[in-house]
């Protein structure tokens, strides 16, 4: 196995990739109207991963790389989907590699807030504590991670209640704003 510090790019045989894609990200954007106008084919984020061990291995690790395409849905910034781990106690590091971005983060208690990326950053996300990153920047935002194999991704918290808050540009910024009920 390689990896490719510059880029966060994995390389060997056991790399595994998945992507998502506009269409595959329903209902996880504010704007609806506006992500109905877009390209349902369009790219949002790649996550290439290795895990030498099995999914829900006790002890394991995996090691992944997130690409998040520069864009915006009306105006909040491209994402990813977002979750919180399955078994909700494990933790997970982030580093940033290319790019500017917010890691997003909301505890139990539904309070979000957010982590600026940029190359060098490194984040530590807490037990029981939802995450997804925006990239706000105009290239690529690429970061690193390495997350227990047990963890697990409960993804329907996110689809069924969304963060308490969202990250808009505003004025050429990121601005987070609390979420229409
Ligand atoms: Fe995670």
């Amino acid at each position: 196995m390689q990896i490719e510090w510059l880029t966060g790019a994995l390389l060997g045989p056991e790399v595994r990739r998945s992507q998502k894609t506009l269409g595959d990200l329903a209902g996880i954007f504010a704007d609806r109207v506006a992500w109905e106008k877009m390209p349902a084919p369009q790219v949002v984020y790649r996550v290439e991963w290795w895990s030498p061990s099995a999914e829900n291995t006790e002890g394991g690790l995996s090691w992944g790389t997130t690409t998040i395409e520069p864009g915006l849905v009306g105006s909040e910034y491209f994402m990813t989907h977002g979750h919180i781990h399955a078994k909700a106690d494990r933790t997970e590091f982030y580093g940033g590699i290319q790019g500017e971005g917010a890691l997003i983060l909301m505890d139990e208690s539904r309070r979000t807030w957010t982590e600026p990326m940029f190359p060098g950053s490194l984040h530590h996300i807490p037990p029981r504590t939802a995450h997804r990153v925006a990239n706000t920047s105009n290239v690529p935002l690429r970061f690193t991670a390495c997350w227990p194999s047990d963890a697990g991704h409960n993804y329907e918290i996110v689809r069924q209640q969304g963060f308490s808050s969202r990250l808009f540009r505003k004025d050429g910024k990121p601005v987070l704003v609390a979420a229409a009920q």
